[in-house]
């Protein structure tokens, strides 16, 4: 078992890594809360397979347990589930001693944790990631949310969790292609951070699991307690996501997160080959691992159907807009352009 710990200035908590440590939830989670009420907050698939295990935990160690199950997907991450859950937790009188564990992936997390965070102005919160990209992204940092029928995530709030129990051995029911979506960002850590990583992900990423994950939230971790509120180097973690978002935007959602993500990184770098902003070597380190993980690398969006969409890009200040863009393979900085320029960026992406 390992453990990462983060400190941000609202709140402490632990990261606790490991194989099989689900059935160990109810009394991992004691060292930060105290036994009460739980509410286990789960999507429709994830419930079949780990409530279960996971109620059966929290009982043990004395918690009451309900629990919530959303339709499993991105749709579910809306108002009317969020307002739903708020008024669960109200009708079964959830005090701010009681708790709600999000047992998913990132959407589960993500409407979990601002539900939590709005009743009563914020009670006890666990995340339990069930897919790569929760564990190594969305279950740490506070960053929660719901969709608007104008955009994703435009509601939610910084919210950090009490604890985090991330059971890898879950991961053996994903699918490939969502697990594939995941190492999206795994790599997206190593590009912006650390040039020995990106080294180790040539190794078969599944054997080493512990130690990716570690790493990653390690890294989240370090930048989150730097800028936990987003306005400074936490923007780095938004490499290959400013072209990536206007991907899925333009896909009307069909190609996931991992996916756009993975187009986006090869845009930008290959752009700032183009502009000399890196070397071609950053490029081919990227390009080897996308393709080592089949992930694809370029879109079949046109340059005027993506400008179209990064113009309302919710990122974009006036008339620039941040990007992360690299500087060699391991690290990445924040550039500020001109939104005109930004055109011309995405034709020497494509
Ligand atoms: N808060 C943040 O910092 C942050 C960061 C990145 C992404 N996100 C958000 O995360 C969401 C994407 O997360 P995701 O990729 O985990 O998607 P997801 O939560 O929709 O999960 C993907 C699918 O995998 C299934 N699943 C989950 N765990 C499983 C398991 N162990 N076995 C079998 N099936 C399982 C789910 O039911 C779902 O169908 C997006 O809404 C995105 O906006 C948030
Ligand atoms: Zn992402």
């Amino acid at each position: 078992m390992e453990k990462v710990s983060v400190k941000t200035p609202g709140r402490s908590y632990d990261i606790i890594i490991g194989r099989g440590i689900l059935d160990e939830a109810g009394n991992l989670s004691l060292k930060s809360i105290s036994s009460g009420k739980a509410l286990i907050i789960t999507d429709s698939t994830v419930d079949g397979l780990y409530s279960g295990k996971l109620a059966d935990s929290l009982q043990a160690s004395g918690f009451s347990v309900e629990k919530y199950v959303i339709p499993a997907g991105e749709s579910s991450k809306n108002t009317e589930n969020l307002l739903d859950i708020v008024n669960f937790l109200a009708e079964n009188n959830f005090t701010r001693s009681d708790t709600v564990f999000a047992l998913g992936g990132g959407v589960v997390g993500d409407i979990a944790g601002f539900a939590a965070s709005v009743y009563l102005r914020g009670i006890n919160f666990v995340q339990i990631p069930t897919t790569l990209l929760a564990a190594v992204d969305s279950s740490v940092g506070g960053k929660t949310a719901v969709n608007l029928p104008s955009g994703k995530n435009l509601m939610g709030a910084f919210y950090q969790p009490n604890m985090v129990i991330c059971d890898y051995s879950v991961f053996d029911t994903l699918s490939e292609e969502i697990f594939r979506d995941g190492c999206a960002e795994v790599i997206k850590y190593a590009m912006i951070f650390d040039s020995d990583f990106l080294e180790r992900l040539k190794l078969p990423i599944k054997n080493n699991i512990e130690e990716v994950i570690k790493r990653c939230v390690s890294i989240k971790s370090h930048i989150v307690e730097m800028d936990e509120k987003d306005n400074a180097e936490r923007q780095l973690l938004n490499f290959g996501h400013t072209f990536g978002h206007a991907i899925e935007k333009c896909s009307g959602y069909s190609i996931s997160h991992g996916k756009a993500v993975a187009i986006g990184m090869a845009m930008i770098t290959r752009a700032s080959v183009k502009k000399e902003f890196c070397t071609p070597e950053c490029l081919s380190a990227l390009m080897e691992l996308l393709n080592a993980f089949e992930l694809p690398c370029s879109t079949e969006f046109s340059v005027d159907e993506l400008y179209k969409v990064l113009l309302s890009d919710k990122k974009r200040k006036g008339d620039k807009i941040n990007l992360v863009v690299p500087e060699k393979a391991g690290r990445c900085v924040l550039k500020k352009f001109p939104v005109a320029d930004v055109r011309e960026l995405l034709e020497a992406g494509m």
